[in-house]
């Protein structure tokens, strides 16, 4: 394997299923030095954007500065600059002094469109964006940002968990589709997806490969959304919820087995119990799907490696991990053998293969 470092980038080739194009920015001038440190700025004013439905308004039609004032209810002060600034970053687009949104903002910026990535939007500038400044705390005690009962408080208020349940989706809905061809699916005739919130993950399997009796295991709080989900989807009846808790309860059995975005959320001990748990559940030649944004050996690839700081911002002892320790928790469950391919830039999905009866 190389690691090729280019000034911009760091590219790695893809032969062992891990393509990785990380892009680095430039850094070796005061200039650029001072435009990392000041990247926030970007990120908030996509955020912010986000927040003031700004791309959702200019759906209907490019608008000058004026009318968006009008529209959005703002004062006027900033605005020139800050619709100026998402035109330089590439997210607007200005025309004889109207603006409308660039082709990307269209495809993924837009409420109520698919691909729209406003809910992990939300949900970072509510959630990621605070616990970022926290973070020489968390180096310096090991311990996380958010409150240790943060979570169960968020089960029970309904507004704060339809938030986080975005927020997540936004990350997994660009994945659905490569999951749904990942494998030969016509093999089997049901999946279990653990930690499967409200749905949207078997829901659109279920759609896509006729005969697959989708199921969901998560906490009961997460049932009435899913059965909304379900409603929404299409797929009342043809996915069922189990609720329960995976450290106590058994999960039920089934041809495939899904834990995406779940073993980054615990530490090693934990994560041993989930794969176990999962080759128990798992019919024999059936497989266990493990899909996170998984470490590369040299630890070079930049999204995937802020995406395990913010699991140690977030959580007691998460953190992404490499293939390498998946596979080892994999032989020591019992799995026969263990292949991977990446999902995209970022994610991979590991394929843990159960021997036949
Ligand atoms: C980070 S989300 C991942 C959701 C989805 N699998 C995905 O890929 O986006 C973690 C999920 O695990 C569920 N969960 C957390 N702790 C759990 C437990 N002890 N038992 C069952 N589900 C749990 C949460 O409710 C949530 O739906």
């Amino acid at each position: 394997m190389v690691l090729r470092h280019d000034r911009a980038e760091v590219v790695r080739d893809g032969k062992e299923g891990l393509p990785m194009t990380s892009t680095a920015p430039e850094i070796d001038s005061a200039h650029g030095i001072l435009r990392l440190a000041n990247a926030f700025c970007d990120a908030q004013a996509l955020l912010t954007a986000a927040e003031l439905d700004l791309f959702t308004v200019l759906h209907e039609g490019p608008a000058t500065e004026e009318d968006i004032r009008g529209r959005l209810g703002l004062h006027g002060r900033g605005l020139r600059d800050f619709l100026q600034l998402l035109v330089a970053l590439g997210l607007l687009e200005e025309r004889n002094g109207r603006y409308g949104n660039a082709p990307g903002a269209e495809r993924h910026l837009v409420g109520g469109r698919p691909g729209h990535l406003g809910g992990f939007l939300l949900g970072a500038k509510a959630n990621l964006y605070p616990v970022w400044d926290g973070l020489a705390e968390t180096l310096r005690v090991g311990l996380p940002r958010s409150a240790a009962d943060g979570f169960a408080a968020m089960l029970e208020d309904l507004g704060e968990l339809r938030r986080y349940v975005r927020m997540m989706e936004g990350v997994l809905q660009p994945l659905i589709p490569r999951i749904a061809e990942a494998i030969d699916w016509s093999r089997y005739g049901s999946v279990l997806d653990v930690g499967g919130c409200r749905g949207g993950l078997a829901g659109q399997l279920a759609l896509a490969h006729h005969g697959l009796a989708g199921h969901v295991f998560d906490l009961p709080q997460i049932e009435p959304l899913f059965d909304e989900h379900m409603a929404e989807l299409g797929t009342t009846g043809k996915v069922s919820f189990h609720a329960g808790d995976f450290f106590r309860d058994p999960l039920p059995r089934a041809d495939v087995l899904i834990l995406g975005h779940i073993l980054h959320n615990w530490p090693l001990k934990q994560r041993e119990h989930l794969v176990r748990a999962a080759f128990e559940a798992v019919a024999p030649g059936g497989v266990l799907l493990v899909h996170d944004r998984m470490l590369d050996d040299e630890r070079a690839n930049i999204d995937n490696l802020q995406a395990s700081l913010i699991m140690a911002l977030v959580t007691e002892e998460g953190s992404e991990y490499t293939i390498g320790e998946l596979a080892e928790l994999a032989g020591t469950a019992g799995f026969a053998s263990v292949s991977h391919q990446p999902l995209d830039e970022n994610e991979t999905l590991v394929m843990c293969h159960k021997a036949g009866a």
